[in-house]
């Protein structure tokens, strides 16, 4: 994999996005049901979206939220959603986007960052772990909180 870098999300990029590609069994831990739930009371302005590129390829997309206002701590500065397409994966595309959320959100002065994750097979959780997200909670639907600190 040559270098990576970022874009953001634009009319350009949208299609490949859309496009990502998963692994089979992946396509359920996507969007955990909370996320589904807060997107229709979540300003659209929030939003930090950004595309991973390989060259000129797509191979990755992450959205990270910063909303200080959101009635639920979990959104206030929260890793929303991140795929790496089926063929990139296990490369350090992963890594590479959410460490990008990560100096963003430090560049704003947040001091914690989180995600909310499904269990099982198939899904993100070792993933999550590695990056050094540490399980604080449960959400009402069962999905865990992970919670890394940035204010070291
Ligand atoms: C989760 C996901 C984003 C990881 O992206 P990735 O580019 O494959 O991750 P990386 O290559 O950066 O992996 C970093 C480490 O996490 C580990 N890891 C990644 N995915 C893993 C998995 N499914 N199971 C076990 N370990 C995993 C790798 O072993 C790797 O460790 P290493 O650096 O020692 O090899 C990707 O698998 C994906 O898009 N999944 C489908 C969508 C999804 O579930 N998104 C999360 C919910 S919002």
């Amino acid at each position: 994999m040559s270098a990576l870098r970022l874009e953001e999300l634009s009319a350009a990029t949208i299609v490949a996005v859309n496009q990502l590609g998963l692994k089979p069994g992946q396509e359920q831990f996507v969007t955990p049901v909370s996320y589904a739930a807060a997107a229709a009371v979540t300003p659209a302005h929030t939003a930090w979206q950004r595309v991973v590129l390989d060259g000129d390829r797509v191979v990755g997309f992450v959205h990270g939220n910063f909303d200080p206002d959101a009635p639920q701590e979990e959104f206030r500065a929260a890793l929303w959603r991140i795929n790496v397409d089926a063929d990139a994966q296990g490369k350090g595309v992963g890594t590479f986007a959410v460490n990008a959320l990560i100096e963003e959100a430090r560049r704003r002065g947040v001091d914690h960052l989180t995600v909310l994750w499904e269990r099982g097979e198939d899904g993100p959780e070792e993933f999550f772990l590695h990056i050094g997200f540490k399980p604080v909670d449960e959400t009402p639907y069962g999905e865990v909180i992970g919670v890394i600190d940035l204010s070291e």
